[in-house]
């Protein structure tokens, strides 16, 4: 399952991923809200312009620290400004990624990868790295969009998910996309509980 990097969502079509219609069809507070709680750290992978990085931010509150992750500078120089402009900068910590490999180190309790896995060059690599970050209760929310997205391959994503320890919690429901929440299949969840004790 290999993609072509001219594939990616340009920076040029950003303002098409944060504007005033989306606020109303994909509110991000009510699509991330349940998940993520005060003083935790949460990532946003390939958050582009920041749609849902900036509402994380406020979710986390001031304790918290939002990982914002992209292979794209352009996008990363937007979120900037627009975390700037919010005072939302100390929260937000902005991350360049390769292609082939985020190359983030901190745990994670949420994870968010939303329009972007259809993106992803090599998918095994890209959600075993994720497994690798996250805490033993964390979560990690796919969303893909249907226009895009057809059900065999977004099956086909959740059959390597599972290849690399990911197990199901759930299928959130949204009008115009395929969704599923992860979470670590007990083995993984062990493992980490021992390397931590
Ligand atoms: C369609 S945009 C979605 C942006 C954002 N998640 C949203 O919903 O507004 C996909 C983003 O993923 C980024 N991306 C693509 N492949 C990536 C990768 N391998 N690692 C990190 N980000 C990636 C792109 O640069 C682009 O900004």
């Amino acid at each position: 399952m290999t993609k072509k990097s001219t594939d990616v969502c340009p920076y040029q079509r950003a303002w098409s991923l944060d504007n005033w219609l989306r606020k109303i069809l994909q509110n991000p507070y009510k699509i991330v809200g349940r998940y993520i709680k005060e003083g935790q750290t949460v990532l946003d992978l390939g958050c582009g312009p920041g749609f849902f990085s900036l509402a994380m931010a406020k979710l986390v509150g001031e304790e918290g620290r939002v990982i914002s992750v992209d292979i794209q500078d352009e996008m990363l120089q937007i979120l900037k400004n627009k975390s700037k402009r919010q005072g939302l900068n100390s929260r937000i910590f902005l991350h360049k990624a390769q292609p082939e490999k985020l190359g983030i180190s901190e745990m994670t309790d949420f994870a968010l990868a939303f329009y972007m896995v259809h993106e992803v060059p090599d998918k095994k690599s890209f959600l075993s790295e994720v497994a690798s970050h996250l805490k033993p209760d964390g979560r990690f929310l796919i969303v893909e969009p249907k226009f895009h997205v057809s059900k065999s391959n977004f099956d086909t994503t959740l059959e390597v998910a599972s290849s690399v320890g990911l197990e199901q919690v759930s299928g959130p429901k949204f009008p115009f996309d395929r969704a599923v929440l992860l979470k670590l299949g007990s083995r993984e969840k062990n493992l980490i509980l021992q390397k931590s004790s």
